[in-house]
C-alpha cells in the first residue's frame, strides 16, 4: 500500500547522494580509489587519541568540541570562539543552506561543483543554480553575471571535487569583492592542505576583511583521514558562528572524532608526509594518463579527473578496472558521464591503475 504521509515536493526532487563504492560483486581484493580517501592513513597519534576515548563511552561528548576549536586556533592563528565542528563538513553545507535560504530563494554554484551544494539547495526548498565553468574550471565571471535579487549562498569548493581546479587568490577576492554583500560567500577547503601553490588561499583571512558574508569550511576527512569519524569545522565571524550553534547538532561531534582530530592537527610530520606522498603522485599520474591519451584537468587535490572519448568508453574502462578490484568514481550525476575521478593511492595502486588502463585503451583504441 503507498504510504498516506507523504515528504515536501521539494524533498522529492533531491537525488540521494551516491558515494564512491567500496565493493565489487565477486572480487575479494579491492583497491578503493574512489573517494578522495588518504591511502596513508590517519595519524598512529590520532588512532590511539580515539582509542583512548573508548573508556568513556557511556559519556556525552562535550558538544561545542572546544578541545578541537582551540588546537585550531592555535595552528592557524584562529579565534576558537568563531570556529564551529560538525559531523563532517557535509552537515555544514546543509546548515548554512537550511539558515540563510528557502523557498524562492536560489544557491549559486559552479556547473560541476560539490554535489552536495545542490543536494542542500533543493533540501530547503531553494533553487539551485549552476554557473557554467571553463575548461572545467570556475568561471567567476559566470558565477557573477547569475546573481540575482533571490541568491543567498554562493558555495564554492577551492580547489573543486570533482574536477580538481581551483582558483587563485586574487580571483576569490575579486569574487567576494564584486558579489552583492547580501549573498554569503562559501568557500569549501576540503583539499585546502593539499595545495602547495603560492597564490592559493583557502580564504581563512578573508573572514576579517568580510566578516558579514564569507564562512570558510574545512574538514579532517582528507589529508587527515578521519573521514570514518566524521569532523568538518567553518571559520566565520561570532554572529555567523552563532547562527550556526542555533541548528547545529547538539553532541554530533564524538568525544573519539574530538581526540582524534586535536592529535591529527598536531602531528605536522604525518601531514607533510601525507602532502609529500600526494606531491609526488598526483603528477605522475596526471602525466603518465595524459601519455595513455586521456584528457587531464590541472588538479591540486589528492585526486586527478580522467576524461575519455565518451561515456561508453569511460564505463568500459570503469568495468575493466573493477574487474580487476580497482575502484575509481564514476560522475554520472554531475554530468560528466565521460570521466573518471581517480583518488591517488599508493605506489602499487597508481601503477596497477596505470597499467589497468594501459591495457584497456590498447584494447578499445587499438592502440
Ligand atoms: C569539496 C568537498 N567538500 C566537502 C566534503 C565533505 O567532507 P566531509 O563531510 O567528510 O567533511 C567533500 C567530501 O568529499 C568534498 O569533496
Amino acid at each position: 500500500m503507498e504510504s498516506p504521509v507523504k515528504p515536501l515536493a521539494h524533498v522529492l526532487k533531491i537525488e540521494p547522494y551516491l558515494p564512491g563504492d567500496s565493493a565489487v560483486a565477486g572480487v575479494t581484493k579491492i583497491t578503493k580509489m574512489s573517494s578522495n580517501e588518504t591511502p596513508l592513513g590517519p595519524s598512529p597519534e590520532a588512532r590511539s587519541a580515539a582509542l583512548g576515548a573508548m573508556d568513556e563511552l557511556e559519556r556525552y561528548p562535550e558538544s561545542s568540541a572546544a578541545i578541537v576549536r582551540h588546537a585550531l586556533a592555535e595552528r592557524y592563528g584562529l579565534d576558537a570562539r568563531r570556529i564551529v565542528c560538525e559531523a563532517g563538513s557535509e552537515q555544514l553545507i546543509n546548515l548554512i543552506a537550511r539558515i540563510f535560504a528557502g523557498p524562492g530563494d536560489e544557491i549559486l554554484y559552479s556547473a560541476h561543483g560539490f554535489i552536495a551544494y545542490k543536494i542542500a539547495a533543493l533540501s530547503c526548498g531553494a533553487t539551485p543554480v549552476a554557473a557554467p565553468e571553463k575548461n572545467l574550471t570556475t568561471d567567476v565571471d559566470a558565477l557573477l553575471r547569475l546573481v540575482s535579487e533571490r541568491t543567498r549562498v554562493l558555495f564554492l569548493a577551492n580547489p573543486n571535487n570533482p574536477t580538481g581546479t581551483s582558483l587563485p587568490s586574487g580571483e576569490i577576492l575579486r569574487l567576494r569583492r564584486e558579489l552583492p554583500e547580501s549573498v554569503l560567500l562559501v568557500l569549501d577547503g576540503a583539499y585546502a592542505e593539499y595545495v602547495q601553490d603560492e597564490d592559493y588561499t583557502s580564504g581563512l583571512e578573508l573572514v576579517s576583511e568580510y566578516p558579514g558574508n564569507v564562512v570558510i569550511l574545512r574538514t579532517f576527512s582528507k589529508i587527515y583521514g578521519l573521514a570514518g569519524l566524521r569532523l568538518g569545522w567553518s571559520y566565520s565571524s561570532l554572529e555567523l558562528a552563532m547562527a550556526l550553534h542555533r541548528l547545529r547538532g547538539v553532541f554530533t561531534v564524538t568525544t573519539m572524532a574530538a581526540r582524534a582530530a586535536v592529535a591529527a592537527i598536531r602531528d605536522q610530520d604525518h601531514e607533510q608526509r601525507a602532502r609529500d606522498h600526494n606531491a609526488r603522485w598526483l603528477p605522475w599520474l596526471n602525466e603518465q594518463l595524459s601519455a595513455l591519451g586521456l584528457d587531464m584537468t590541472d588538479s591540486k587535490g589528492n585526486f586527478v579527473l580522467a576524461r575519455f572519448a565518451s561515456d561508453e568508453e569511460a564505463a568500459a574502462a570503469d568495468f575493466h578496472l573493477r574487474s580487476s578490484g580497482v575502484i575509481t568514481r564514476t560522475l554520472k550525476e554531475y554530468g560528466l558521464g565521460d570521466c573518471l575521478r581517480v583518488t591517488v593511492g599508493l605506489e602499487e595502486h597508481n601503477k596497477a591503475l596505470v597499467s589497468l588502463l594501459q591495457e584497456f585503451l590498447a584494447g578499445s583504441r587499438g592502440g
